[in-house]
């Protein structure tokens, strides 16, 4: 048996000077977006910003419920509700941001598998890549493309 190296692509900036003007905007507006979350439970405040293929940036926060499972992250609240309002438009890329006790997380956030599984399908409904950011204030990640994310992902539709 052989044994098979699979790469990524992350590219890592130690300060957001380092991050393109477009990128650190949609930081911003997943930062801004954290404020809005409901998570009494976690304490874990999720911001997501999408931006679509005519400039149109999209919002959403964690929403928890009393019903742990009945939860979503910010990143599906943004994107399902993307897709839902603007079915014609491409997802080009998404921030998330993560607040905790108040302060953002030092180390960027990293989509959940089931997060990262909807971007999957988003992308491939788009036709184009999506670009990831993931924001920490010591740390930014950023992914060109959701595989990337999600090597070895499931698809029901491919070859
Ligand atoms: N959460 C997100 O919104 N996005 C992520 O990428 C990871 C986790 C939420 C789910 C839950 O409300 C809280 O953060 C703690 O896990």
């Amino acid at each position: 048996m052989e044994c098979k190296k699979i790469t990524i692509n992350v590219f890592e900036a130690n300060g957001i000077e380092e991050v393109q003007q477009a990128d650190c905007a949609l930081l911003s507006r997943a930062h801004q977006a954290s404020s809005d979350a409901y998570a009494p439970f976690s304490r874990f405040n999720v911001g997501a910003a999408v931006r679509l293929s005519d400039g149109t940036v999209v919002t959403g926060s964690n929403q928890e419920n009393a019903a742990y499972p009945s939860g979503l992250c910010a990143e599906r609240t943004a994107l399902f509700y993307a897709q839902s309002q603007y079915p014609h438009l491409a997802v080009e890329a998404l921030a998330v941001v993560a607040v905790s006790e108040g302060r953002q997380t030092e180390l960027p956030a990293y989509p959940c598998g089931a997060c990262r599984q909807v971007m999957l399908e988003c992308q491939k409904r788009g036709g184009k890549p999506l670009r990831v950011i993931m924001g920490g204030s010591q740390k930014i990640q950023i992914v060109e493309n959701v595989i990337d994310l999600l090597p070895l992902a499931f698809d029901q539709f491919q070859e």
